[in-house]
């Protein structure tokens, strides 16, 4: 993997793969982002108290970094299980310094996140627990029933394998009932996989310099409790 790392549009740091020629996250704002996908219109919608998060592609671990500031902060626990094909060695999450997003106390377990061991799940901090799986996606069996899923894979024109009917239905069978789904992706290809296997889509409203996201609930049942 040849990657490097560059600073986004509001100054916080994010991945860019040379290969596929991507970033890790929007350059508009690699924080701003995340936080606006995945916590604002993912997490800030699940009602319960205990929640069960799966995360594609581990990367920078910044989603993982800003949701267990949500556990700590807002008196969740979260089990969060993320997958990640290709790590980023310690020279390179090193230099990725997120600690003026959040507070210090959050930002001390950053090093944890990326330390800690594969495969096997452990507590980052009291709420937090993490397992971080090192396999592909197309390659992870079992049985899930997470109540919120983080779809952050490359984007569907480097990774279309990714994207497609067969993967969304095994995510779907690894969803609790009221699970939801939130992707940056809002492409008319990425809606229709979704709904093709039982998905009920709605389009929001993106974070700077993109129109809109999606967010996939399991079932018609109302999941957005905000
Ligand atoms: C767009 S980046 C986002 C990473 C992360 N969510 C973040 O906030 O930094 C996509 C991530 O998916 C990983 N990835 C790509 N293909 C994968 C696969 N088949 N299985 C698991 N992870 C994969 C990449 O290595 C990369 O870390």
């Amino acid at each position: 993997m040849i990657r490097c790392i560059s600073t986004s549009g509001d100054g916080s740091p994010t991945v860019f793969n040379k290969e596929l020629a991507e970033h890790y996250h929007s350059m508009h704002g690699a924080v701003a982002e995340s936080m606006h996908v995945y916590l604002q219109e993912g997490l800030d919608n699940v009602s319960l108290k205990n929640i069960s998060v799966f995360e594609m592609g581990f990367g920078t671990g910044l989603n993982a970094l800003l949701s267990l500031e949500k556990a700590m902060s807002g008196g969740l626990t979260i089990r969060y299980m993320s997958i990640e094909k290709y790590p980023l060695v310690a020279n390179e999450w090193q230099m990725l310094d997120y600690s003026g997003f959040v507070s210090e106390n959050v930002w001390k377990h950053f090093k944890t996140l990326h330390e800690g061991p594969w495969n096997s799940e452990y507590e980052v901090a009291p709420g937090f627990v993490l397992k971080k799986i090192k396999s592909d996606l197309l390659e992870l069996n079992g049985d899930f029933a997470f109540d919120l899923v983080y779809f952050d894979a490359f984007s569907p024109q480097v990774q279309p394998e990714l994207w497609t009917v067969g993967v969304f239905e095994k995510i779907y069978h690894w969803m609790s009932e009221e699970g939801i789904l939130t992707t940056y992706s809002s492409k008319g290809s990425v809606r229709r996989a979704l709904q093709d296997c039982g998905f009920v889509v709605e389009r929001v409203k993106g974070p700077a310099g993109k129109r809109e996201i999606l967010r996939a609930r399991k079932t018609g049942l109302p999941a957005f409790g905000k």
